[in-house]
């Protein structure tokens, strides 16, 4: 197999993890008989210091050009103060965005021999086996924002259309995996969550009636997370919520440096990274965890 993938490094801690997943891909290339051009570009605080964006034209035409794109990390004390215009994570986002990469699929494992690195004791954590699927490009990540003196705002959209498309893939991988998915919302109080449930509700009835479905308010699951992890198997969820919740979730492993992510729009190409973030602290000391990213390039390998 022949392919073309892109690495976008990124800040602090990025390229310490990248270019660990580049050795174990160039291994499994030469093992398996397939070839992998690399190439590298901008995103992030670097990319901000280079040529005064996050997300520089040339990035994005490589991440176009190629079947697959392995992000290391973004942001930094160096970008983040909060009067900046420009900032690390709108490269970011907007890689999501321009890929049309909707769906992030973060699987949650437990490697036995971290098992003691959770703070959750052994019996709960016991058969957990769980998959998050985030909706990625859409809700208040997002919307439109305002500041003034006195105030702030950042709106909140779902269209059915964006609702639709995500549960049908979560469908789709729990019908894989042992037929139950469980929607995640906030619909006690919020109007997109209302929209939320009645697309889902109305969508799983219709095209997947024989799955098992479980609807849970967003503060309840945070809760049944450490509770009862294990009960859990497909997870769907909007933006933030499955930001919050896969941090949340990362404890189950042990380390936010054991989580992989794939985020896939309708093709197959498609962007992949840890869910951790750039940890400024430990960045260039050889110190970082780069299992994340490692089993990142693993599901790169599977989907794209
Ligand atoms: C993640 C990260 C990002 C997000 C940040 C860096 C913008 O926390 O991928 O979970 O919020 O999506
Ligand atoms: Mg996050």
């Amino acid at each position: 197999m022949e392919a073309i993938i892109t690495l976008l490094p990124g800040d602090g801690i990025g390229p310490d993890v990248t270019v660990s997943a580049r050795q174990v891909l160039d291994v499994v290339a030469d093992k398996f008989d397939h070839s992998f051009e690399f190439h590298e570009a901008l995103i992030g605080g670097v990319a901000i210091d280079a040529v005064a964006d996050p997300l520089p034209p040339a990035t994005v035409e490589r991440c176009e050009a190629a079947d697959a794109v392995l992000l290391g990390a973004v942001g930094g004390p160096k970008w983040s103060d909060p009067n900046a215009k420009i900032r690390p994570e709108q490269g970011l986002l907007k890689i999501r965005s321009v890929l049309g990469v909707y769906a992030n699929i973060r699987p949650v494992k437990i490697y036995p021999e971290l098992a003691g690195a959770s703070p959750l004791k052994p019996e709960i954590l016991e058969g957990v086996d769980l998959l998050v699927i985030r909706e990625l490009t859409g809700g208040i990540y997002f919307g439109e924002k305002t500041r003034t003196e006195t105030s702030a705002s950042d709106l909140c959209t779902y269209t059915v259309g964006e609702i639709e498309r995500i549960v049908r893939v979560a469908a789709k991988l729990a019908e894989g995996r042992t037929g139950k998915l469980c929607s995640v919302d906030k619909a006690n109080v919020l109007e997109t969550s209302r929209l939320w449930r009645d697309v889902t509700d109305r969508l799983l009835a219709e095209e997947f009636p024989s799955l098992d479905v479980e609807t849970l308010l967003v503060d309840a699951a945070a809760m049944y997370l450490l509770s009862r992890p294990s009960d859990f198997d497909v997870i769907v969820t909007e933006n933030m919520f499955g930001d919050i919740l896969t941090d949340e979730a990362s404890m189950l492993a042990g380390s936010l440096g054991m989580l992989p992510s794939a985020s896939l729009g309708d093709g197959t190409a498609g962007l992949y990274e840890p869910i951790h973030g750039s940890a400024p602290d430990i960045a260039g000391m050889g110190l970082a965890n780069p299992c994340a990213t490692i089993a990142s390039a693993a599901m790169l390998l599977r989907h794209s």
